[in-house]
């Protein structure tokens, strides 16, 4: 993406998703991304939250700049990484939602079901989160009302 400035993108994935996570890191680095793989590089069973709270740890602390969760269907990954305050883990299938996850949810995380979308889907989802700014105004008034109680 020549418009896409370069980012740390930090990458977690169990079984069910590390073939998908392993080729979305060949990707990032392609396009000019650093990238930070937390594992699992095998599809010896793991347990998600386990690959989930490493990589969002990596995102909250500023060594990242996104991050991505790959899991069988995407969704146990997203529960685990959305259970973070300040962690706002978009689960999505196609670039649309990928979209407007970063245009009005701010969201810094993308889950992908590795058993659910092919690579080619995966890229185009990945490229258009990455090329999408936050819109701001209110939105950001919205976010700040995420958290219960604040
Ligand atoms: C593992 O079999 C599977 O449950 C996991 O990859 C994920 O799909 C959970 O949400």
């Amino acid at each position: 993406m020549t418009n896409t400035p370069s980012f740390t993108v930090a990458l977690g994935a169990d079984h069910g998703g590390f073939r998908l996570k392993n080729a979305l890191a060949d990707w990032l680095r392609a396009q000019g991304h650093a990238v930070r793989d937390f594992g699992t590089n095998s599809a010896d069973s793991v347990d998600y939250p386990d690959l989930a709270h490493v990589t969002c740890k990596s995102v909250l602390s500023g060594e990242s700049n996104f991050g991505v969760l790959v899991c069988g269907t995407g969704l146990g990954m997203s529960y685990a990484a959305n259970r973070h305050p300040g962690i706002r883990c978009a689960m999505v299938n196609e670039p649309t939602s990928a979209r407007l996850a970063r245009q009005h949810n701010d969201a810094n995380m993308l889950s992908l079901g590795g058993r659910m979308i092919g690579e080619e889907a995966a890229f185009d989802i990945l490229a258009t989160f990455l090329a999408t700014e936050f819109e701001g105004g209110r939105h950001a008034r919205r976010i700040a009302k995420i958290e219960p109680g604040v």
